[in-house]
């Protein structure tokens, strides 16, 4: 019932963006960070103020990842991600912009040209003081060689981190430019399996909006823009997008 709305938006759709959050990868294995049992109700966030004060807090974020990548780097993309490709390859949607790190927008064949990724991504890492990127195999045999001590850059000796965004890291500006442009010309702004909560993020939904796109929200709890949108839909990505293509 709910896919009928959508399909007809998605059938007038010309230069659509969508907005994802980790909910478009829950059918992925991946937990959410705010449902229950979603990883901040477990775990709370390493900020970047802390990352960088303290080796032990080093360590424990490499622990963390290392774990995520045990429990969830087989993960393949989901029915919302093939949508969102199918969208993109027929020339309906412009790009996707992401708050997610997992890298399953790019696994679903969707290229960089078309995505903006704006809170990283933490399948590698870089030094955060020269930019070198190492990957994760690397960084956890090193890791472990040294009694779980977190290494530093072979090059400048500054910190590595996936090359996530944490709370209180300054935002990729290339990527919040892009974002910006991209939100402020569209006719259909998606946004998909995100809690809208987090600022700078959910700026961007309302910042379509008022530029004229049609903003649809399609989450399964209700998210704090429900009363801004043209369409809300409260039910799972996966199902309703399967079905809103299919008609
Ligand atoms: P949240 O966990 O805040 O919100 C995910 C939303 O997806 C929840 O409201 C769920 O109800 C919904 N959801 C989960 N599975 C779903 C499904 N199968 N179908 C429909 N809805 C579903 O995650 P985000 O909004 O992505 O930041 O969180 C934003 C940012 O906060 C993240 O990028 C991350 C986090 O701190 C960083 O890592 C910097
Ligand atoms: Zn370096």
């Amino acid at each position: 019932a709910a896919a009928a709305p959508l399909a007809a938006i998605l059938k007038r759709m010309r230069a659509g963006v969508a907005f994802t959050g980790a909910g478009i990868s829950t059918e992925c294995g991946i937990p959410d960070f705010r449902s229950p049992g979603g990883l901040w109700t477990r775990n709370r966030p390493i900020d970047y103020p802390s990352f960088l004060a303290s080796g032990e807090m080093r360590a424990e974020a490499w622990r963390r990842r290392f774990a995520m990548e045990a429990a969830f780097g087989g993960a393949r993309p989901g029915r919302g991600h093939r949508a969102l490709a199918d969208l993109l390859a027929a020339g309906q949607l412009q790009a996707i912009i992401t708050q997610n790190i997992d890298g399953l927008h790019q696994a679903s064949g969707v290229a960089e040209a078309r995505l903006v990724e704006l809170h990283g991504n933490s399948t590698y890492a870089t030094c955060l003081e020269c930019g070198a990127r190492y990957e994760l195999g690397w960084v956890r045999a090193r890791f472990e060689e040294a009694r779980e001590r977190a290494p530093d850059c072979t090059d400048c000796a500054g910190p590595i981190k996936t090359a996530t965004i944490s709370f209180g890291q300054p935002m990729p500006s290339a990527a919040m430019a892009r974002a910006g442009a991209l939100s402020g010309d569209c006719d259909v702004f998606l946004a998909i399996g995100s809690s809208l909560v987090v600022w700078p993020a959910a700026g961007f939904p309302v910042q379509a909006k008022r530029a004229g796109a049609t903003l649809v929200i399609v989450n399964r709890e209700p998210t704090e823009l429900d009363a801004l949108a043209d369409l809300v839909i409260h039910a799972d990505i996966g199902d309703v997008f399967s079905a809103a293509l299919e008609r």
